[in-house]
């Protein structure tokens, strides 16, 4: 046989031995490089081609060598990759019976506890929930509720303004306006619009710029005061306890005529005067009133025909009563060591 043919016989021989004893991706690399690359073994016996006599044999012969190093080559690397992937899942075995990372289970804020409760007990009444809205026009928190541009109540209902016209509300009792004037037929209303009004204030432990509120708004033919008050009794017992009494005080604000405070008996000591209740033995919870005939025609509603009462809870005094808790400014400084002592329903 030819010399040069016997050579590239033995350089096959000798290449699928070396390949025998690859056992790593490494090694691989490194036969591959020696035998198969531009500059390896078998590539440089083309260089031959010139100098032999039977060249059509030769390069046959150089061909089928290639073809079966460069088969055998490939054997090898899919038998290292199917052997490094048995080898990963053997030693990256999940166990699934393991127990998981437990995740951080968040809390609802206690004044939202609150309004969560209130709403439940007015829903059972019939009520219905009207959402409001914290940016609020002037003509909504302040003039469809009788409170002119010069009336001097607005100085205590200080509030952010962007631009002349809008404002973060004061008040949710922007949300009576906004259920009367938008009713397309002038039908009797329960309802009542829990959410946010903020005022400009210097937080300290008992102010804040931003709290809660829980609007009621009651309209219909022959609505009296002795509507209002059983209504809020009948909220008073089942929200402090059944042994609760409430008692109104007159009072003032522009939207109701009368307007009252109103207290309830203290839920601490029951009414014989506590720290809770400093002594008086009565808690005051909310501002109600008969709704303002003024406020009803701004609205649309004929006051000759329909009369209502209104009334405001604040929030967060009632949860800080309820809770024990001290300072106001934690209901929206989102500390979680506050939040998480509080029950998630
Ligand atoms: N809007 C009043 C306040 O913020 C509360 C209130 C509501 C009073 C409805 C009467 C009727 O103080």
């Amino acid at each position: 046989m030819d010399q040069h043919i016997q050579t590239t016989e033995a350089l096959k021989k000798q290449a699928l031995e070396d390949l025998e004893r690859v056992e790593d991706e490494k090694s691989l690399e490194e036969f591959y490089n020696r035998h198969l690359a531009k500059k390896g073994k078998i590539s440089a016996l083309m260089t031959l081609i010139g100098m032999v006599a039977d060249k059509a044999a030769f390069g046959a012969a150089v061909n089928s060598a290639r073809q079966a190093v460069t088969a055998a080559f490939e054997q090898k690397k899919a038998a290292l990759a199917a052997k490094a992937l048995e080898n990963k899942l053997k030693n990256d075995r999940i166990d699934l019976t393991l127990p998981g990372e437990p995740t951080p289970i968040g809390h609802i804020n206690p004044y939202r506890l609150i309004i969560d409760e209130v709403t439940d007990i007015f829903l059972d009444m019939g009520y219905e929930v009207c959402e409001g809205r914290d940016v609020e026009t002037d003509r909504f928190n302040f003039e469809l509720l009788n409170v002119p541009k010069d009336h001097p109540s607005r100085d205590m209902q200080d509030t952010f303004y962007f631009g002349d016209d809008f404002l973060l509300r004061t008040q949710t009792s922007a949300a009576q306006a906004h259920r009367m004037c938008e009713a397309e037929e002038k039908r009797p209303i329960r309802m009542i619009a829990p959410g946010k009004a903020y005022r400009r204030d210097d937080d300290d432990m008992t102010h804040s710029h931003q709290f809660a509120q829980i609007e009621g708004l009651v309209v219909d033919k022959g609505i009296s005061i002795a509507h209002l008050k059983a209504t809020l009794e009948l909220f008073a017992k089942k929200m402090f306890g059944q042994k609760r009494e409430i008692r109104l005080r007159s009072s003032y604000f522009p939207f109701t005529e009368p307007s009252v405070e109103v207290d309830v008996s203290c839920f601490n000591c029951g009414g014989k005067g506590c720290a809770m209740c400093k002594g008086t033995g009565w808690i005051e919870i909310l501002g109600a009133g008969m709704v303002n005939p003024r406020v009803l025609e701004a609205c649309g509603y004929d006051p000759e025909v329909y009369s209502g009462f209104a009334f405001g809870v604040g929030v967060e005094r009632v949860a800080m009563l309820r809770y024990g808790i001290d300072d106001i400014r934690r209901f929206y400084q989102n500390d979680f060591r506050f939040l998480k002592d509080f029950p998630i329903k």
